[in-house]
């Protein structure tokens, strides 16, 4: 079965062909980030206008790239939340379209659960049930999947998402938009014993907070300023690795925390944090020690594409889930 997949939720506008959930056919991802980086962040109108203009395009592309035509697709799958509602709306109102009239199926999809079936892609024999820890600008949860298409909520962030504080420390250090890779990359250089900051107290056993973290990060760097410490010798990479240190190890322990209690099998990551590279190697060493195997996302799947879209809506459909022309955008829409 092909699906044809369309995510539009935040600043990519992204489509692929993707064969039976697994293999992808094309993939085309369409990136904003430079009608936003002047403006320090994702600018809620720009991205629906640009995505409005990019839609038609993009999946035409991804059809060119398969070597395939509307009518060698079987079904058309769409992100409908969460995201920007505007965003959302161009994405949803364009697949509805196609839908009507070429007469194919529409296949809802969460956003969330895309960026999990990333793993689908990546690792052919990966099968539920499995722990996922998915990770990117917008959210920061602790999945469980029973099986496909089925989710459980162990755990989630209480304030900002992992992905949505890289950026602010990164935007403190003075790095552009968007922050998180380059201050992934600066951090490679750094002490991450520079500073210490400590982990919240949060209620929930697998919930996570990061909003201190932030707050206590921006405050030793305006500290280290006023010291005269400041301008071109802030030690920038030590800070990077202090702050990259402290949401990593907060990550890594709520995971492991959670798989070893639950007992899981298997443990996944997902979303644009999970090419972080020190979040990679330090899940990697302790599910080494746990004796359990992780899976991880290539990493031009980590990020918003198309293929995961397409590959999470194959899961849906085995179960009848279809959307009718009533769907909408549903910006705050939840995973369960
Ligand atoms: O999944 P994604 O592409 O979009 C959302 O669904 O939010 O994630 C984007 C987020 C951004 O906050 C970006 O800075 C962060 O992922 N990110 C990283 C890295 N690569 C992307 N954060 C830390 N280290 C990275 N290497
Ligand atoms: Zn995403």
């Amino acid at each position: 079965m092909r699906i044809l997949g369309l995510e539009t939720s935040c600043d990519e506008t992204a489509a692929a062909v993707v064969e039976d959930g697994r293999r992808i056919l094309s993939s085309v991802v369409f990136s904003q980030i430079d009608l936003h980086a002047l403006y320090g962040g994702v600018v809620p109108e720009i991205a629906s206008r640009a995505h409005v203009e990019a839609c038609d395009r993009v999946i035409d592309e991804a059809l060119r790239q398969a070597g395939l035509t509307f009518d060698d697709v079987d079904a058309l799958a769409v992100t409908y939340g969460p995201g920007l509602v505007g965003a959302l709306l161009t994405g949803v109102s364009c697949m509805k379209g196609l839908s009507y009239a070429l007469g194919k199926p529409l296949i809802p999809v969460n956003h969330i659960e895309g960026h999990i079936a990333a793993n689908f892609l990546t690792h052919p024999d990966l099968a539920p049930p499995f722990l996922c820890l998915v990770v990117s600008g917008g959210h920061s949860h602790l999945v469980y999947l029973p099986d496909y298409a089925r989710y459980e909520l162990l755990g989630q962030t209480r304030d900002d998402a992992a992905g949505e504080a890289f950026d602010k420390a990164a935007r403190v250090l003075g790095l552009p938009y968007p922050g998180g890779p380059r201050l992934d990359a600066l951090a490679e250089s750094g002490d991450p014993h520079f500073l210490h900051l400590p982990e919240p107290r949060v209620e929930g056993r697998y919930d996570y907070s990061f909003s201190g973290m932030k707050t206590a990060f921006l405050n030793a760097v305006n500290q280290l300023e006023m010291r005269g410490e400041g301008g071109e010798k802030l030690p920038k990479a030590d800070l990077a690795a202090s702050f990259r240190h402290a949401v990593v190890e907060s990550l890594v322990g709520k995971a492991m925390l959670a798989a070893k209690e639950k007992k899981v099998e298997k443990l996944a990551m997902a979303g644009g944090v999970s090419a972080n590279r020190e979040l990679r190697r330090r899940m990697a060493e302790e599910c080494e020690k746990a004796g359990i195997p992780l899976y991880m996302p290539r990493l031009e799947l980590c990020g918003d594409n198309g293929a995961m879209i397409a590959s999470a809506a194959y899961w849906r459909y085995q179960r009848g889930e279809t959307a009718d022309l009533t769907l909408n955008a549903v910006p705050g829409l939840r995973l369960v």
